[in-house]
């Protein structure tokens, strides 16, 4: 990956930047694998005003878990009728902004909230299209990383359920049923739970011959190599729609619906961090820099390891080992520990790669800290 460090070095740090070149071709990849998949971008990735209008000029569609994502995907261009709207706990404000927009689709996750959609569509004198989200139970102990497709998660209607919710549909005057949306969970990278979910869909289908579905909706979660972003910028799409192309069982006319967040951003993004000290302790050798859990909590939160890179350092000098902290006081604002860098230098800039998503959507301003605008770079 190309980083401007002349460019770095006069921008106050830590800040996020994004290789918009690499979210480019990503874009065309997804492209050019999807067939007639319709791709979906999960906006809770990431919603940089220019990611987001990069993503809608691609053609995609928006998913998206609030007002204030619905609101920034229509200003980026989405248009209305490719944003689709999931949560468990969408409020009336929210769900009058997507009625009142005109989206594509509601994801339901409860019978409550059906009905309320169906109150707030009828007096606004619209007919809102939902989709059921299922909750595919699909077996964890094979795959521990799926940890939204349980029955035990506040996720979607279990199966036992589908019935009653495909009849409350029905009966209700101001909502049509659009279709089934599953999620198995995020960071993905075999392609076996993919293949589980289209034989769970086409069960699940086989049990409703008489129901319409006109759109199957398979979530999200194809993963990214976070230990060789050089090596592999560009997720496996090809592997990912050729497994939906060869499992599900279309009935004529559905139409196949993906929502892709990590994959399409995370690989395009990096935290750029200065190095404020370098401590030795009697044990360990501490890199300090000036960005923190505030801006990336994935390694806090997640035990989640991001690559380093010392972008300052020339290559090829002798490798020393360090754990990289930042300044937040919680013991847990540690990106690394016994990370292998070159010898680091206060001032030294770090580059926290991989972080293109869930890294500057999730960051706060815990201990009033500040994170200073984002630098693009376009090849
Ligand atoms: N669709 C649904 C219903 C989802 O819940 C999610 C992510 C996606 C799509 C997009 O998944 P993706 O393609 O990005 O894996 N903060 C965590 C990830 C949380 C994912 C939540 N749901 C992290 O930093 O790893």
């Amino acid at each position: 990956m190309e980083f401007p460090i002349n460019e770095f070095q006069q921008a106050e740090t830590p800040f996020y930047y994004y290789d918009l070149g690499l979210l480019r071709r990503t874009l065309a990849e997804v492209k050019r694998t999807a067939g007639d998949v319709h791709v979906s971008y999960a906006v809770k990735a990431n919603n940089d005003a220019r990611i987001l209008k990069l993503i809608a000029e691609a053609g995609l569609g928006a998913d998206c878990v609030s007002g204030g994502e619905i609101e920034a995907s229509l200003a980026a261009g989405f248009p209305a009728g490719k944003i689709t709207f999931a949560g468990v706990g969408k409020t009336d404000r929210e769900i009058t902004i997507g009625l009142t927009a005109g989206i594509g689709c509601f994801n339901i996750e409860s019978l409550p909230e059906l009905e309320v959609i169906n109150e707030l569509a009828g007096k606004l004198g619209k007919v809102a299209p939902v989709a059921i989200r299922v909750n595919p139970n699909i077996d964890a102990h094979t795959h521990s990383y799926i940890t939204t497709g349980l029955a035990e998660n506040k996720f979607g209607i279990n199966l036992e359920q589908l019935a009653d919710a495909i009849d409350a549909v029905r009966s209700l005057p101001n909502v049509s049923l659009r279709g089934l949306h599953f999620h198995v969970g995020s960071q993905v990278l075999s392609m076996e739970p993919y293949a589980h979910l289209c034989r769970r869909v086409a069960e699940i289908e086989a049990s409703f011959p008489d129901v319409e579905f006109k759109v199957i909706n398979v979530g999200g979660g194809l993963g990214i190599d976070y230990e060789n972003p050089d090596a592999n910028p560009i997720p496996d799409f090809g592997a990912y729609f050729s497994t939906l192309h060869n499992n599900l069982q279309l009935r004529p006319g559905q139409e196949v619906h993906c929502e892709l967040g990590r994959s399409i951003v995370g690989q395009c993004g990096s935290l750029i961090s200065r190095v404020v000290y370098v401590k030795h302790g009697t044990k360990k050798d501490f890199v300090i820099v000036d960005g923190g859990m505030s801006e990336l909590i994935r390694p806090a939160l997640y035990d989640a390891h991001h690559p380093i890179q010392n972008l300052s350092a020339a290559a090829g000098g002798e490798l020393m080992k360090y754990d990289v902290v930042g300044p937040v006081c919680e013991s847990s604002d540690v990106f690394a520990t016994d990370e292998l860098l070159p010898e680091t230098r206060r001032g030294d800039l770090i580059a926290f790669r991989c972080a293109g998503a869930y890294g500057e959507t999730m960051a706060s301003n815990y201990n009033l800290r500040h994170l200073n605008p984002s630098i693009y770079y376009e090849d």
